[in-house]
């Protein structure tokens, strides 16, 4: 049994919910307190997992294929990345996690909840972020902004808004039966409103030993 010991924090949203721009900001703001932090992504964060992403983000493939290359890339990200850091007493950020999978392929696409929650326990055994920042955005402004990027879309962003729609829907669920573990941030709101809230949140997780459940894995 290995005892993590550093924090575990993952940032999630709709695409073009700010979700980068908030995660650079938390990240020095640890940094700052002295906290020793890795910051990675999913899908991708090893090797394996960033090769998974470029096929993910922009072959076609059944919807069950997606989820299963999610969490595969999860699992080597664990196993290489996340667990060693914590188990030191790093603390990672990540830019999301599985909160993404239960959105885009459970509510977006239309995966049971219950394949995916076999998918979670199966590779996280009992590891779950200590805190989730989920950025809550109306889907016609997120749409506005990515519609806005400069680069060429990929395969998600290039969906509709039912999709989305549905994409929130589900993050808010999953938020509501957190018992606290994830919390929503209006990202329709000033960056300045917003860095207040994140920082209340910062000092709430650096002043406990945690917020979500104990962090033992197997
Ligand atoms: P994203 O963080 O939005 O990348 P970028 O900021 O570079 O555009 O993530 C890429 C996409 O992957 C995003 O549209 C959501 C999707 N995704 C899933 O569908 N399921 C998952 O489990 C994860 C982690 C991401």
């Amino acid at each position: 049994m290995v005892t993590l010991r550093g924090k575990f924090i993952t940032l999630d949203g709709v695409d073009g919910a700010g979700k980068s721009t908030h995660l650079a900001w938390v990240v020095d703001k640890l940094r700052q307190r002295g906290i020793t932090v890795v910051q990675t992504r999913e899908p991708g964060g090893t090797l394996l997992g960033e090769k998974l992403r470029a096929i993910l983000l922009s072959e076609s493939m059944h919807l069950e294929t997606e989820a299963l290359l999610m969490f595969a890339a999860r699992r080597e990200h664990i196993a290489q990345v996340i667990e060693p850091a914590l188990s030191v007493g790093h603390w990672v950020v990540c830019d999301r996690f599985t909160d993404a999978s239960f959105a885009y392929q459970g509510g977006g696409r239309g995966l049971s909840v219950h394949k995916l929650a076999v998918l979670e326990s199966w590779v996280q055994e009992e590891l779950t972020p200590h805190l989730t920042l989920l950025f809550d955005i109306p889907v016609e402004i997120a749409l506005g902004r990515i519609g806005n990027m400069a680069r060429e879309l990929d395969r998600f962003e290039q969906e509709k808004t039912d999709f989305f729609e549905r994409v929130r829907a589900a993050y808010l669920a999953r938020a509501a039966q957190s018992e606290g573990r994830i919390r929503v941030i209006s990202a329709n709101q000033s960056i300045e409103n917003i860095q207040k809230e994140l920082e209340e949140l910062i000092g709430t997780l650096m002043g406990t030993r945690m917020v979500g459940k104990p962090t033992l894995i197997l």
